[in-house]
């Protein structure tokens, strides 16, 4: 991995986590527990790949960057209150998260559920912005409901809590995968392209989405080479050994790759793709 990438990616976080202190920043002191429950999972330090990804795809297609950032911080949102929702006992029933306590442990069930609903509501205003900021391209509203919803990251959770009961074939495992982590980088991937005025060309956009699938599914799999012994539960090792694994993960990585040559003047999204396939965590 290249040092430049990783300071890329290293000076980036830090533009997302400034992003995400002024998009969480206003409160109530009335209500200060929820917003306090909202900035724990918001502010704790994920990696912020989605985030990222709009912000280089935007980058790479010569883009408004203030932009770039109102809709990724507002997928980041959505990624923040996915996670709670994972957590709760009624899903995956999670005591921790990024190695902290999870919401739900910190504040309870109920405000962790209000806090979830509340980052989602609020991912949409703030992918809008203010009379003060550039305005708000209609086309990343649509994108960030579609890659949300029941057709993108909810049907895959759905999907996720059918297989509780035994593992499907193989098409149907990938399609969880699809929707439940690969949508919300479909989007990010997407909202980069919005950002940059790029919507209308229908082949940036595709581009776009063929890297997203490569990167989306990459990563799970990675995830699911990480997390070796961890649950018992199915992942791609269920379907392949760790040397397959291995061997599909990079392949879908050097299609990714492949589809945004064109426009990837730095190499930026290349190295992301190959950061995400080889990370440690
Ligand atoms: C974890 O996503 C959930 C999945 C979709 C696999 P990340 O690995 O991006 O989580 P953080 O935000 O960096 O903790
Ligand atoms: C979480 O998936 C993905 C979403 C919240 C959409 P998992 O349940 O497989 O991931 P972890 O292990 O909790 O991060
Ligand atoms: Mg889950
Ligand atoms: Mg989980
Ligand atoms: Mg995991």
């Amino acid at each position: 991995m290249s040092s430049k990438i990783l300071q890329r990616l290293e000076n980036n976080s830090q533009t997302v986590e400034r992003g995400m202190e002024r998009f969480l920043g206003k409160t109530d002191s009335d209500i200060a527990v929820l917003f306090d429950s909202m900035r724990y999972s918001g502010l704790m330090g994920g990696k912020r790949i989605r985030p990222t990804l709009t912000l280089e795809f935007c980058r790479a297609l010569g883009g408004d960057e203030e932009a770039a950032l109102r809709y990724g911080c507002a997928l980041e949102m959505i990624h923040t209150y996915s996670l709670i929702h994972d957590d709760l006992p009624c899903m995956d029933n999670d005591d921790f998260r990024r190695g902290k306590p999870s919401n739900h442990k910190k504040f309870g069930e109920a405000t962790a559920l209000l806090a979830g609903d509340a980052l989602l509501t609020m991912a949409f205003e703030t992918a809008c912005g203010d009379s003060a900021t550039a305005g708000c391209d209609i086309a990343a509203v649509k994108v960030l409901a579609e890659c949300a919803g029941a057709f993108g990251m909810i049907g895959g959770q759905q999907l996720d809590l059918d297989f509780e009961k035994g593992a499907p074939e193989f098409d149907l495992f990938l399609k969880m995968n699809a929707l439940k982590c690969g949508e919300l980088i479909r989007g990010a991937c997407l909202l980069g392209c919005i950002a940059a005025g790029k919507k209308d060309d229908a082949e940036i956009m595709k581009a776009a989405e063929s890297y997203a699938y490569g990167v989306g599914v990459a990563f799970q799999v990675e995830d699911d080479l990480l997390d070796i012994g961890e649950e018992n539960k199915t992942t791609f090792l269920s379907y392949m050994s760790e040397a397959e694994a291995r061997a599909y993960a990079e392949k879908l990585t050097a299609d990714a790759k492949a589809a945004v040559e064109s426009f990837d003047g730095e190499g930026v999204l290349c190295g992301i793709a190959d950061y995400l396939v080889y990370r440690e965590n």
